[in-house]
């Protein structure tokens, strides 16, 4: 869409992002006087990110507090079906929300919505953005080949209703990487979408 005329009306921020932002971003002028949006569904959270982007960035916030409370119930009370029961829920939660992600991704892109962050730069392999992408990439790529294996070798290796057996230490050996990964997946993604998506050039 770029090189189309007109005013190219960029999202300001919601205000608890204005901080990270600068006044003069409001509109930037382009030639004969055509509102440009970006493509895909708007966010919701008043940054730049689309609908996806912002789902799958709440979405980490949810999850992993929920995660530590079942680990908490399954080490310290006991609680062998609630914990099954909240981590297929968390994984159904992950699996769906990434799902529909990697979707907008694929048709929308996010590029053209983090172009206006200072630290964006068109060339992959520069800039603090494709930086923070690259060091985000490698640990969500893990995570959800991870959490597939915990996920599926506990149910076929744990009795029904759970308890610990014979295959409890491989499992908490896998199950504690699995959980730690999540959290480095959540906090460098939260680092990309605040450097992609609300940090504005001033
Ligand atoms: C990716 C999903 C999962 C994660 C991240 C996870 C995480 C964990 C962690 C970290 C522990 C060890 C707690 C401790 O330090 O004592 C644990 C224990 C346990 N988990 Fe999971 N879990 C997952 C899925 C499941 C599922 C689906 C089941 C049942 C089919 C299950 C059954 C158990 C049981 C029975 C224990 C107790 C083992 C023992 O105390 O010896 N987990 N889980």
């Amino acid at each position: 869409m770029d090189g189309v005329g007109g005013t190219k009306r960029r999202k300001l921020p919601a205000p608890w992002l204005a901080w990270a932002s600068s006044p003069k971003d409001e509109d930037v002028t382009v030639e004969d006087g055509e509102v440009m949006d970006y493509p895909g569904f708007e966010g919701f959270l008043g940054s730049r990110a689309s609908f996806m982007l912002d789902v799958v960035f709440l979405a980490m916030f949810f999850v992993v507090p929920v995660m530590g409370w079942s680990i908490y119930q399954v080490k310290y009370r006991h609680r062998f079906l609630l914990h099954k029961q909240i981590q297929i829920g968390i994984g159904v939660v992950l699996l769906s929300a990434v799902t529909l992600f990697e979707i907008d991704m694929r048709a929308n892109g996010w590029r053209e919505r983090a172009a206006a962050s200072p630290y964006y730069n068109a060339e992959w392999s520069a800039g603090w953005v494709n930086w923070s992408l690259w060091i985000h990439l490698p640990f969500a790529v893990s995570t959800s080949v991870l959490w597939v294996f915990v996920m599926v070798q506990a149910l076929r290796k744990f009795p029904r209703p759970p308890q610990p057996n014979e295959y409890a230490p491989r499992h908490k050996f896998w199950a504690r990487i699995a959980a730690v990964d999540l959290c480095l997946t959540g906090l460098t993604g939260w680092i990309f979408y605040w450097l992609a998506f609300v940090a504005t050039a001033s």
